[in-house]
């Protein structure tokens, strides 16, 4: 079974969001899908055949927060999935590790499962920091987290540096960063899943799909246009065995 969770961060405008809502994709117990819309688009995203993850999540679960969405708000919403950390925020939120961490343990709280986006700049892998930043990035949230609680986090290993550049790390690259991370799981204690994410597309799925270690997809661009979105779904259910 493999996941493809699109990211699809601001690019739809209103209109364009609905055509996604009124389309029906491939579907199959080989892959689950999650749609990640933008947050005014997220209740007609519900109810649909697929799962509808939130691009982020308030750090606190307090009533008087504006313009924020809080964990307990997600959860009466029925949304399963949020992603955090992702590099975008990190860098213009300037969110860090801590905070980050309060997150994952709130979206837990709310059983909702925490997508962290981890990943090295172009400079650290220059550098040869790559696993350090991953380590890093990881520890400062499991080291909260029980193991039964880790179980329920996702990781997506995302390159900073391969996020809508079209450059995506070597296969032996990303399994060698899969297979870390799972590592690093198993340091607490935890089975995880993890996510490839980076310039993943139509034309490159098939590719990633022989790397064993990845356990699905988190997609941006990719996720915001319909036939390639349905090319990659089609894709994933030919080939998951
Ligand atoms: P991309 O974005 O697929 O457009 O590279 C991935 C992401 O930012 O999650």
């Amino acid at each position: 079974m493999k996941y493809i969770v699109g990211n699809q961060k601001t690019y739809l405008n209103f209109e364009d969001a609905k055509k996604f809502v009124t389309t029906s994709f491939p579907k199959n117990d080989k892959v689950v899908m999650v749609l990640c819309p933008s947050m005014p688009y997220l209740s007609m995203f519900l109810g649909k055949d697929f799962l509808v993850g939130s691009q982020n999540v308030a750090f606190q679960d307090i009533t008087a927060t504006t313009g924020e969405v809080t964990a307990s708000q997600l959860k009466s919403m029925n949304i399963s999935y949020a992603i955090v950390g992702h590099s975008e925020r990190r860098a213009y939120q300037k969110e860090d590790n801590e905070t980050l961490a309060k997150k994952v343990s709130l979206l837990l709280e709310n059983e909702i499962v925490p997508i962290l986006c981890v990943g090295e700049t172009k400079e650290e892998r220059d550098q040869g920091i790559e696993m350090q930043i991953v380590k890093e990035e990881l520890d400062s949230v499991f080291r909260m987290q029980t193991p039964e609680k880790i179980k329920h986090i996702m990781i997506a290993y995302e390159p900073i540096w391969s996020i809508g550049t079209g450059l995506v790390p070597s296969k032996e690259d990303i399994d060698t960063m899969m297979s870390y991370i799972k590592e690093i799981g198993h340091n607490y204690q935890s089975e995880v899943v993890v996510l490839y994410g980076g310039s993943v597309n139509a034309k490159n799925i098939h590719e990633l799909n022989q790397i064993p270690s990845v356990d699905g997809y988190l997609v941006g661009g990719a996720s915001t246009k319909i036939d390639e979105w349905t090319q990659m779904l089609n894709t994933i259910i030919e080939e998951e065995r």
